[in-house]
């Protein structure tokens, strides 16, 4: 048997806000090996994102214990810009608005960035259109502005040519943006699912099983109050989607009578 290296390893993780005494994440354990795809679920406020800006090297928050591996690397002695050239994406470490500046220019610059070589301006275009093709999106959308007016829905599909683009090990997106229409859901749905791989791997946070009808993960993970209580296949979504939250809850507090 091979043994394969995870490509996160997230081990007994507890994270604060620096000022304050209370834990947001508590001993959050998660292993991804390479072409998996999770989906990590739970109720509002259990820490789903707090771990997604934790991963991205985001200063407000305060690792007290725990390790976080990438490729069997610690990640918490790098910087968030080293995290996204060793191979981690997360959309949103990316500025929210940026007036004034193309996608094609903003995007130039990350994929120099993460593939460490100059690619000329026109030869660059080139690339983005192919890719912008590839994800059936409009050639007009290399010359919008950054973020600059965009909808939920142009956010995201921004989000998916940033991953296209910068072939990410693993990506993690933090679909909390509630309010995506049927189109944009299959935007994202698409893009993933474009790019999947056996040396990719995706970690989808989400609070509805909306998504996984078009994303098939091969594990679900459910979080409550800052770790992972629950973790399963796809047919755990379903039954969350049929039960609520409340049912496993209602299995934690019996556990511990
Ligand atoms: N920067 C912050 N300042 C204050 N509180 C924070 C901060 N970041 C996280 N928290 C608190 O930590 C808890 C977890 O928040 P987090 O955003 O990680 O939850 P979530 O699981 O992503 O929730 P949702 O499903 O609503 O997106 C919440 O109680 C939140 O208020
Ligand atoms: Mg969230």
């Amino acid at each position: 048997m091979t043994e394969k290296t995870p490509i996160l390893e997230v081990k007994n993780l507890w994270v604060k806000l620096p000022d304050e005494e209370d834990y947001i994440l508590r001993g959050m354990d998660l292993t991804i090996y390479p072409g998996e795809v999770h989906a990590l679920m739970g109720p509002n406020g259990s820490g789903k994102s707090t771990l997604a800006k934790v991963l991205a090297g985001h200063p407000g928050y305060e690792v007290v214990d725990g390790e976080i591996l990438f490729k069997g690397e610690n990640i918490l002695e790098m910087e968030p810009d080293e995290r996204a050239r060793a191979g981690l994406f997360l959309a949103f470490q990316y500025p929210m608005e940026v007036p004034g500046v193309t996608i094609a220019n903003f995007m130039r610059l990350a994929y120099q960035r993460r593939f460490d070589k100059e690619v000329k301006y026109g030869d660059f275009y080139k690339i983005l259109l192919q890719h912008l093709k590839k994800l059936e999106m409009d050639a007009s959308f290399a010359a919008r502005p950054v973020n600059e007016g965009f909808s939920g829905g142009e956010k995201k599909r921004f989000e998916i040519v940033q991953l296209s683009l910068l072939e990410p090990q693993l990506a993690v997106l933090d679909e909390t943006d509630s309010g995506l229409d049927i189109d944009a859901l299959k935007v994202v749905s698409n893009g993933v699912n474009l790019m999947r791989s056996p040396e990719r791997s995706f970690l989808v946070i989400t609070h509805y099983q909306r998504i996984l009808n078009y994303i098939t993960p091969d594990y679900v993970h459910v979080m409550v109050e800052g770790r992972v209580v629950r973790s399963g296949d796809a047919e755990l979504a379903q039954q969350l989607e049929e039960k609520g939250y409340d049912w496993i809850r209602g299995e934690l507090a019996a556990a511990n009578t």
